[in-house]
């Protein structure tokens, strides 16, 4: 993709990577992604706004060589996809400097092992003058490693997000046209490694508070030309209330968990609670990510296998605790056929999440009647807590 123009002397030169399908060998990405790099000409110094993941680096850089000159290189985040081709820009432009928050200083360094004397840090709040631009650097840590920071453009109101906002949408278009799919996208993402650390990043938003933002430039996917939606999202997100919705990860091996299942399905259903199950043997990991962020309730079936739960729910379970859902409750429902230790092994997965347990229905062999008397009384608990709590 050639360098795009986003206003005057400011350039989006980032890469589009079309196929790739997961993300650190774990976050599914249906639709590809991009790595958006920015390039700021100010009247007397030239800045690059991080770079692009290394195995695209080879036609990116044929671009880059052809700026005229590069003062600076501002990393936002040191995680590779990002920063991993600075050094290799440094290649081309070795009198410019790198500029970085202190924690991410070491982190270039170790990871990319950047030399020292090529970064210069920036405190929270310091401005860097590029002549008759101005970027001011705002420390947004947990964003989703502890050193990221994000650069506001004084002069043009143009926040620089990095991740924050992000999306991985492999596009053509420079900016956001399709608000509904990107929705779901900037979720998902948010989901899969932002939820983790909400409380920070709702004080991210506070802080961006008295910033008039015209215009969000995160690393990935498009530019938001109307910014006001996502960060309403992202409030949303991070602060509201958990929905009445029950997410409900499970997996059957000869059936008799799948009815369970269902059963309490459309028992939840009756009781006009939302219900988003997934069948963790097909489901795409980011799909129930995105569940999670709203789900008051945490529904997990699964059988005994190896005297305790399915391999697949307890991934399911790990996951859950490691992102940490505002969800309230849990409950754990499925079949066994002589034994095991399946509610105390998944209970003690899941340190993280600050949720009442319900009482647990578990059934020994194809579902009784009494066991569908159990999960009819489940999904009326569920119901009176949700609605106890005016969850809508
Ligand atoms: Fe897009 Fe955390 O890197």
């Amino acid at each position: 993709m050639h360098m795009r123009t986003i206003k005057e002397r400011i350039h989006w030169i980032g890469a589009v990577d079309w196929d790739r399908r997961l993300f650190d060998a774990l976050i599914p990405l249906p639709d590809g992604t991009t790595y958006n790099a920015y390039l700021i000409e100010g009247s007397e110094r030239t800045a690059l706004l991080d770079t692009v993941d290394p195995p695209l680096a080879e036609p990116w850089l044929a671009r880059i060589a052809e700026v005229p000159k590069i003062d600076y290189i501002v990393s936002h985040h040191a995680e590779q996809d990002h920063s991993g081709t600075i050094g290799r820009v440094l290649e081309h432009f070795p009198q410019a400097k790198v500029i970085t928050s202190p924690k991410a200083k070491s982190m270039l360094m170790d990871l990319l092992r950047i030399p020292d004397d090529a970064i210069v840090t920036v405190a929270d709040g310091e401005t860097l003058s590029l002549g008759d631009k101005t970027l001011k650097f705002i420390h947004t840590p947990w964003v989703h490693w502890p050193e990221t920071m994000v650069s506001y453009l004084e002069e043009d109101r143009i926040l620089f997000s990095c991740d924050f906002f992000g999306s991985h949408i492999a596009s053509g278009d420079l900016y956001v046209k399709d608000q509904c799919r990107v929705y779901e996208a900037a979720k998902r993402y948010f989901a899969e490694i932002m939820m983790p650390f909400k409380s920070t990043i709702a004080k991210n938003m506070e802080k961006l508070k008295g910033y008039e933002i015209r215009m969000i430039a995160p690393s990935h996917g498009q530019i938001y030309d109307q910014p006001a939606w996502i960060m309403d999202a992202y409030r949303e997100w991070v602060g509201a209330p958990p929905h009445n919705l029950v997410v409900l990860p499970y997996v059957s091996m000869h059936g008799s968990t799948q009815q369970m299942v269902d059963h309490l399905i459309a028992a939840l259903a009756d009781r006009d609670v939302r219900v988003e199950p997934f069948n963790l043997v097909v489901t795409d990991i980011g799909k129930l990510a995105i569940s999670l962020v709203d789900a008051a309730t945490i529904v997990v079936g699964t059988p005994t296998v190896l005297a305790g739960p399915h391999p697949l729910a307890a991934y399911g379970a790990f996951l859950a605790n490691a992102l940490r859902p505002k969800a309230l409750f849990l409950s754990i429902i499925g079949s066994y056929g002589w034994g095991g230790k399946t509610v105390e092994t998944l209970a003690g997965m899941i340190p993280n999440l600050k949720v009442e347990v319900l009482d647990p229905v578990l059934c020994k062999g194809q579902p009784t009647p009494e066991a569908f008397a159990a999960l009819d009384h489940l999904a009326d608990t569920i119901a009176a807590k949700h609605k106890g709590l005016g969850l809508l």
